[in-house]
């Protein structure tokens, strides 16, 4: 018990949903904070023995989030639902207690479970679709003993990761290396003129600090902590496929979930699946950019918590702007897309008259349909928002995608605290003041440094 409790330290959302299994059929749970005071518990406690209501389990602890706080884990019959509405009525508005209904049935307004620390995406380690070592028939490495066997080698080490580890050092094979070499080669041919100013800019950068050569293939550690310097953008091995929902909520900590092996040897310009040729060619270069950073971020805390229908649509606005995106760079169209970086087949054919170009426009662009082992017939272009390269075009996307990402459904609103890595609901005045104070905190230096810039 003790130990589901703690995954679900400070869920602040008034009403989720858990996995099944979890909870009794018979019970509602409830976890409630109170400030540390001598009878505050049973002054609590009193509220529901005034209406008869039996607690079947209760447990303590301090909190993690306030120090003069204790947590109060509750199970009561589920017979008592109707009262409970009244109960947790007077707990918040006259006692002003933080009140968390866990729910075991998914319910229509309920909110789905989130990771609230950068630590809970160790969850989605053991959660993945379909295991890395496991080919589909057509994969050019299916038949291929010795290249399945390393595949799930690679699997192992990523379903092992936890977070705070150093991402495993990789000693590539000869073939592997060669297979990245012709990859690299020709890619990089390219680049100058396909791919965007922001990607042009970082390249150099790679090549320099962190390995990018012809004849060696880069390890994600020293990628990742490339990326922390530039945004605090962080890579984490993955075993195989996720979940939207769960490749969506790394993003809103700024984790990148990566792939660490490479594509079969045999057909080195093509991989009907990620690999970490796509994953350092393709989206590495554009993480270290700010602006596309909080992008990136900002779909990611967009997802947290947000309905099934909704994160299909986040994922389709990933799929046309992180993987497939092209932008303009004054009067000419340019890739920022890391599917497109990374394949120098679709690379040359998203920048000719063959696709389909469109504007980027959110609401439209959620809903389109796209094939996912083809070229795209269908490419959407962020417009410049301001006509210069150096100032990121894909503003554009901020600016939009905030629109679009308001209209998501979700009784309440969050942020990502950067200092202890966790994921905030604001839902009582205490957060909303301690934001408030460090906004001000924040105005304060912006208005002296405009002062002295004068
Ligand atoms: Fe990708």
């Amino acid at each position: 018990f003790l130990c589901e409790w703690l995954s679900l330290v400070c869920c602040h959302t008034e009403t989720m949903y858990i996995e099944e299994n979890t909870y009794k059929n018979d019970m509602i749970s409830l976890i409630f904070l109170l400030k540390e005071k001598v009878g505050a518990l049973a002054k609590v406690l009193r509220i529901f023995e005034e209406k008869s209501i039996n607690l079947t389990h209760i447990e303590s602890r301090p909190s993690r989030v306030n120090k003069d706080e204790y947590e109060f884990f509750i199970n009561l019959d589920r017979r008592n639902t109707p009262l409970l509405t009244d109960i947790i009525k007077t707990l918040r508005n006259e006692m002003g207690v933080t009140v968390h209904e866990l729910s075991r049935k998914k319910k229509k307004d309920a909110v789905p479970w989130f990771p609230r620390t950068i630590q809970e995406l160790d969850r989605f380690a053991n959660q993945i679709l379909s295991y890395g070592a496991e080919l589909d028939a057509d994969h050019p490495g299916f038949k291929d003993p010795v290249y399945r066997a390393r595949r799930k080698e690679f699997a192992d080490m990523a379903y092992n990761y936890r977070h705070g580890q150093p991402i495993p050092k990789v000693t590539y094979t000869e073939e592997e290396k060669k297979t990245w070499g012709t990859v690299f080669r020709e890619l990089k041919t390219l680049y100058p003129t396909h791919a965007c100013y922001e990607h042009n800019h970082v390249f150099p950068l790679l090549e320099k600090y962190c390995g990018y050569q012809e004849d060696n293939i880069p390890q994600l550690e020293d990628v990742s902590k490339f990326l922390q310097t530039c945004t605090g953008f962080r890579l984490r091995p993955v075993a195989g496929l996720l979940s939207s929902r769960d490749f969506l909520a790394g993003l809103a900590f700024r984790v990148f979930h990566s792939t660490q092996y490479i594509r079969h040897g045999s057909k080195p310009m093509y991989t009907p699946e990620p690999d970490v040729c796509h994953e350092l060619l393709g989206h590495v270069p554009l993480f270290a950019d700010i602006s596309f950073a909080q992008f990136s971020q900002e779909i990611g805390l967009a997802s947290l918590g947000a309905p099934d229908e909704y994160i299909e649509k986040l994922a389709t606005v990933y799929w046309f702007t992180v993987e497939f995106g092209l932008c303009k760079e004054g009067d000419t169209i340019k890739a920022y897309g890391a599917g497109l970086l990374s394949s120098f087949g679709e690379l040359q054919y998203c920048l000719s008259d063959k696709p389909e170009i469109q504007s980027l426009n959110l609401e439209k662009t959620a809903v389109q349909k796209y094939p996912v082992t083809e070229f795209q017939p269908v490419y959407y272009v962020a417009e410049s928002y301001l006509k210069r390269n150096s100032c990121f075009h894909k503003s554009f996307c901020l600016f939009s995608f905030r629109r679009f990402a308001s209209s998501i459904p979700r009784p309440f609103s969050i942020r990502y605290d950067p200092y202890t890595q966790r994921i905030e609901v604001l839902d009582n005045a205490k957060q909303l003041k301690n934001l408030a104070e460090s906004i001000s905190s924040e105005m304060g230096t912006l208005c002296s440094a405009l002062k002295k810039i004068e």
